[in-house]
């Protein structure tokens, strides 16, 4: 079972986190006695969000462009400094974009999509890395992934290419950093209800599109930002301490396949 007390003393950090997804990863971790360094690139609206959060004497913002390595680098630099470790990163960033055929995505679209859904995750997680080594910590490393890795979409081509890359790339590094004790796993939300689900929900023809996908979730509902904090929190427990490598889907059963 986890204990109220299970990450006091734990530094764990949240990227992507001023809102959805992220944010309430943070509320959670932090509600369980982390401190939570919570990144994004708008200082204010981390700010706000860190004051949605009702225990956040423990939260840390750190503004920062992550799709930037020497951004990247800043960053642990700091955080190495203040804090000396990291016992849980999670990278949650990730760039959704509007719909585009297969073969009219241009070089920029590929480049920043890239930038935002692997290297930074990648270039936090030899970071991250390198110091839970130094410390000899027992680290937990957790990507987002997506379903839309696990099953092929029609106009996001760039967007499964780079969530299956992170999906990929996780499993690599729970094969080299498992000598260290450090677990790198993956969760994998299926739709979910953020900001994005209800601006969406405000145009007759995405609301025609959100309302057909929902149809195909077999639970019947979407995901809400619990759901997928709660499978990060649980990896990241004692609870998990024997998984590495896996992708976890948080969809309910949105991935396991057509019905008809
Ligand atoms: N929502 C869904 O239905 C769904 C489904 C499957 C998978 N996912 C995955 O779940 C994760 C979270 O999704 P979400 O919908 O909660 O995200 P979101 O609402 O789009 O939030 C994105 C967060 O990332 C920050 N961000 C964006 N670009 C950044 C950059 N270059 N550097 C640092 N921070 C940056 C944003 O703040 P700033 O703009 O201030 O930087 C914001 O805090 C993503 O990886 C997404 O792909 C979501």
């Amino acid at each position: 079972m986890i204990q109220s007390n299970e990450f006091a003393g734990k530094i764990v950090l949240v990227t992507g986190a001023s809102q959805g997804i992220g944010l309430e990863i943070c509320r959670q971790f932090s509600d369980l006695g982390a401190t939570v360094l919570s990144v994004a690139r708008n200082k204010e609206k981390l700010e706000t969000a860190k004051n949605t959060i009702k225990n956040n004497s423990n939260v840390y913002t750190y503004p920062c462009d992550l799709s930037v390595e020497s951004e990247i680098e800043k960053l642990f630099h700091k955080i190495k400094e203040k804090f000396r470790k990291v016992d849980i990163l999670v990278n949650n960033l990730g760039a959704y974009s509007d719909k585009v055929e297969w073969n009219a995505i241009d070089y920029d679209l590929w480049i920043k999509t890239f930038e935002t859904n692997v290297l930074s995750a990648y270039f936090c997680m030899v970071k991250a890395a390198e110091i839970m080594v130094e410390n000899k910590t027992k680290g937990v490393i957790i990507n987002i992934g997506s379903s839309s890795a696990l099953q092929v979409k029609k106009g996001r081509l760039h967007y499964t290419v780079t969530k299956s890359s992170l999906h990929t790339l996780s499993r690599v590094a729970a094969m080299d950093l498992a000598k260290h004790q450090i677990r790198v796993n993956v969760v994998s939300p299926g739709p979910t209800a953020t900001e994005i689900v209800q601006e969406r929900m405000q145009d007759p023809e995405q609301r025609a599109q959100e309302e057909a996908r929902l149809k195909k979730i077999p639970l019947g509902r979407y995901a809400s930002t619990v759901d997928i904090a709660n499978a990060v929190v649980f990896l990241s427990s004692s609870m998990g301490e024997f998984i590495t490598g896996a992708i976890l889907p948080v969809d309910g059963g949105y991935t396991i396949g057509e019905t008809v």
